[in-house]
């Protein structure tokens, strides 16, 4: 993606001002990981057309066709306490649910932990990887992936992928969507820093449809099915067994049942 044009095109005052651009990488995870452990400032930007070890959440592998989707990592350097800290990813959530629709006529749902989806199908995914810390602020990696202008997907996923192009948007520009979704990041990390977090993971439960519904739960290679509950203040998910019993989950992946 063209560094001049994103730099044109956003309006942040600090997320984006520094930005790596490029064609193949392993993964701007990664990528963006290495540069934090050398000083990289809060808000840097790694960009790439294409991943060559694109990481997913669980060890999976993201999968990305070249020049079609947006893959970017911020570093985030956040001086704020423990339990705002655990609603970022729910904060960077809302900010690219947002971003989306500001630019296409999505509707977009959240699935935690902190998937995107339009109807039952994944458009979005976020990996937020610790990098660093000090006793002033935590260091995060925030990698996020859209599926924009992708109409065909892989067997394995195709029943639970899908793009932007291919729920009816016509083709996205990557540069803009990049830009809206840095501009409500910057948002909503400031919404996090100055109210209660519980407004954010209120507004992310307005934005679910998981509540109330059956769901498989996939803990440590252990296969479960629950009745979804509630988020709670921890960023947890609270479930329901089949015995009625409630826990929450702290790590998980989750699939909607009928
Ligand atoms: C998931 O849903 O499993 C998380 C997917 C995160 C994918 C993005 S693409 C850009 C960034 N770089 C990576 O290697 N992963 C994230």
């Amino acid at each position: 993606m063209d560094v001049q044009h994103i730099l044109d095109s956003l309006q942040t005052r600090s997320l984006g001002k520094k930005i790596y651009s490029f064609e193949t990488i392993d993964s701007t995870n990664t990528f963006a990981r290495t540069l934090d452990e050398a000083a990289g400032p809060h808000g840097t930007l790694v960009v790439a057309e294409e991943q060559t070890a694109g990481k997913g959440r669980q060890g999976r592998r993201w999968q990305s066709q070249k020049g079609k989707n947006l893959l970017f990592s911020v570093i985030l350097k956040i001086p704020f306490a423990e339990e705002r800290i655990r609603v970022l990813p729910f904060a960077a959530a809302l900010a690219a649910a947002d971003g989306i629709e500001h630019l296409t006529l999505a509707s977009i749902e959240c699935k935690w932990p902190n998937d995107l989806l339009i109807g039952r199908k994944k458009v979005a995914g976020m990996l937020i990887e610790a990098a660093s810390q000090n006793e002033n602020e935590t260091s995060l990696i925030l990698g996020i992936g859209v599926n924009v202008n992708q109409t065909e997907f892989p067997e394995e996923i195709r029943n639970t992928a899908t793009s932007l192009r291919q729920e009816g948007a016509r083709e996205v520009d990557r540069t803009l969507l990049l830009c809206a979704i840095l501009e409500e990041l910057e948002h909503r990390i400031e919404q996090l820093r100055q109210f209660s977090p519980q407004i954010l993971l209120d507004e992310w439960k307005q934005r679910t449809s998981m509540f109330g519904a059956r769901i498989v739960l996939t803990e440590h290679d252990v296969v479960t099915t629950a009745i979804a509950v509630d988020v709670a203040p921890t960023g947890a998910l609270v479930i329901e067994d089949p015995k009625g019993r409630r826990r929450e989950v702290l790590a998980g992946d989750v699939t909607l049942g009928s």
